[in-house]
């Protein structure tokens, strides 16, 4: 496929779309593994991701190249990513568990992780267009900060979600190093 623009959509997904997330995630990290520390993303079971999807919910990413067909055949899946509601119980959805909180307390925040691209369609806006998808949806429910944390090595994913407008909160230790994993969050409308 050329460099002709894609259109996107996203289809938001439950547990019951493990299997197709699974897949596609396998894929997107594929490139984890020529680094010595390992993705955790890389050794998730199909049974985690469903436990995982169960906790929150997914959205995977279409893209189509040719806007005048509409026929189904016609999108591609290209990506996805995992949301997580740091306030939302067990068993609650993520806009429920949100409408809770705000009539609550304030500070209701969105994590999102797991996010990829598949190799061939990176490098073409489709992870920034992502995260602009889960700030609309973010602020529509109310919250305050969109969450993530990323690799701080092998590879540094922090200067691609400073670029998108996250600031680093604070580091955690894994692998034995101290930092490894960092915590960013962009502030929301
Ligand atoms: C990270 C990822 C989701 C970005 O998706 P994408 O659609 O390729 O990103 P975009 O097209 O929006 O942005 C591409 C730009 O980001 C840069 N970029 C990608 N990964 C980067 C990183 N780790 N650090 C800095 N810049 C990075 C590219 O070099 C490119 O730069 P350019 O615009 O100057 O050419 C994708 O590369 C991917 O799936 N990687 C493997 C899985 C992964 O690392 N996920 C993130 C886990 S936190």
């Amino acid at each position: 496929m050329g460099a002709e623009p894609l259109v996107l959509r996203y289809r938001w997904i439950d547990s019951e779309q493990a299997a197709v997330m699974h897949r596609l995630m396998m894929l997107g990290f594929a490139e984890y593994r020529r680094y010595p520390l390992p993705s955790s993303a890389l050794t998730e079971t199909e049974q985690d991701v469903r436990r995982a999807l169960a906790l929150g919910a997914g959205v995977l990413v279409e893209a189509q190249s040719s806007p005048a067909s509409d026929s189904a055949e016609s999108w591609m899946l290209v990506g996805g990513v995992r949301l997580r509601c740091p306030e939302a119980p067990r068993g609650l959805v993520i806009a429920e568990a949100l409408a809770a909180k705000r009539q609550g307390e304030a500070g209701a925040s969105l994590s999102f992780e797991r996010m990829f691209v598949l190799p061939d369609f990176q490098g073409r806006g489709i992870g920034a267009a992502l995260v602009e998808h889960l700030v609309e949806i973010s602020e529509s429910l109310g919250c305050e900060q969109l969450k993530i944390s990323v690799r701080s090595q092998q590879p540094d994913n922090r200067p691609y979600y400073r670029r998108l407008g996250f600031r680093v909160t604070h580091y955690s230790e894994r692998y034995e190093v101290p930092d490894m994993v960092t915590y960013m969050e962009r502030p929301l409308a």
